[in-house]
């Protein structure tokens, strides 16, 4: 190596070494490799010299800028390890300090009783089914055995749309999920299993009544399904909904046009108290019943075949009774004290116990 060559070395390692940061490297690098650096001018000069010369000195530049470009390169490395060093000996980290309060949402107890009512029923091979919240008035009503002039159709209140469907059918406000229902059997082939969680409109607005509330409806079609089927899984469910083992559940004889027989379903409870379980006393809770005859015709399936059940309950009543909640209407008040009190972490699951 010329003695012009060595110098440019030992000068570029001094040059390094004194490089306090990162910013005074580069302009050592670019000092030497960059376009009007040291070496990169000496390259330039190869052009100019005879052949076996260029020859020569072409090798010798060659190792030399290898050699500048790994020194410069460790130079770099070393310069970020020290940097990184600084960094972490200037920051600490107190680890006996409490952690920040960390504001977690809660889930509001409608939602809650439908993930619960999804998992009990998910569990016994039920799917979760929907309908829209404006239906032709075909589907909530006549579909399901309530013709026009029937006293239902007053008994529910119904909120109706000013303009009407494309084939003249009236629309409403869903009265309740039943219609979906009729969509299930229109849309689907049996056997199945669906519960319908959803909103549901009627007229009316006290203390214990909305103009908007929420029901749950539940429809089994399959073959040979008797009471027994519909006894049983309404049982398990409301043991397990309710988290008593032995809760009494007894099966009334009432009317609904879409049913045959019909049923209203109560639980034991004390009045006097407001406990559920034993007690004495009865508290209505759902409707349900056979799958009528009409409602499946009404729907293109063969009831010589396929036999069902339905049934549809008020989720805010059974959210009250179950959370001890007295009051209807600060469920759609947003309330956030009310939501702290009655809201479920999202970290518990839906159902703690195996009820089902
Ligand atoms: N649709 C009824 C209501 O809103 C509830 C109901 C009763 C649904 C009996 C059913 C049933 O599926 O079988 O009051």
């Amino acid at each position: 190596m010329t003695d012009e060559l060595s110098t440019l070395k030992s000068e570029t390692a001094a040059a390094l070494a004194a490089c306090a940061d990162l910013r005074s490297w580069d302009a050592v690098r670019v000092g030497i490799l960059g376009k009007s650096g040291r070496l990169t001018a000496l390259l330039k000069q190869l052009g100019a010299l005879p052949p076996e010369e260029r020859r020569q000195r072409g090798a010798a530049l060659n190792v030399l800028k290898d050699e500048l470009a790994a020194a410069i390169e460790s130079r770099r490395a070393a310069l970020e390890a020290e940097a990184l060093n600084a960094k972490l000996a200037r920051e600490s980290l107190d680890v006996t300090l409490p952690p920040r309060p960390a504001a977690s949402g809660l889930i509001h107890p409608i939602s809650r009783t439908m993930e619960e009512m999804a998992a009990i029923f998910g569990a016994m091979g039920f799917e979760i089914a929907e309908g829209p919240d404006i239906e032709s008035d075909w589907l909530n009503f006549s579909a399901l055995n309530i013709p026009a002039h029937h006293p239902a159709r007053e008994d529910m209140d119904t909120f109706y749309l000013p303009a009407r469907e494309p084939g003249g059918r009236r629309r409403v406000l869903r009265t309740h999920t039943s219609p979906v229902q009729a969509r299930t059997m229109l849309s689907r082939t049996p056997p199945f299993r669906v519960i319908v969680p959803g909103r549901t409109y009627r007229a009316d607005h006290d203390a214990t009544h909305s103009p908007m509330f929420h029901q749950v409806e539940g429809l089994v079609l399959d073959r040979n399904i008797t009471l027994g089927h519909l006894k049983g899984c309404l049982i398990d469910f409301l043991r397990a909904f309710f988290a008593i083992a032995d809760l009494p559940v007894r099966f009334r004889s009432s009317y609904f046009p879409f049913t045959e027989p019909s049923m209203e379903v109560d639980i034991g409870w004390n009045r006097r108290t407001g406990e559920l379980g034993g007690g004495g006393d009865w508290l209505e809770i759902l409707g349900s019943g056979m799958v009528h005859a009409k409602v499946l015709a009404n729907c293109g399936i063969d009831a010589r075949e396929w036999q069902g059940f339905a049934f549809g309950m008020g989720i805010e009543r059974v959210t009250m009774l179950k959370h001890g909640i007295p009051d209807l209407r600060p469920f759609y008040d947003s309330d956030i004290r009310w939501l702290r009190h009655y809201g479920a972490s999202p970290l518990t699951p839906a159902i703690l116990h195996e009820g089902v």
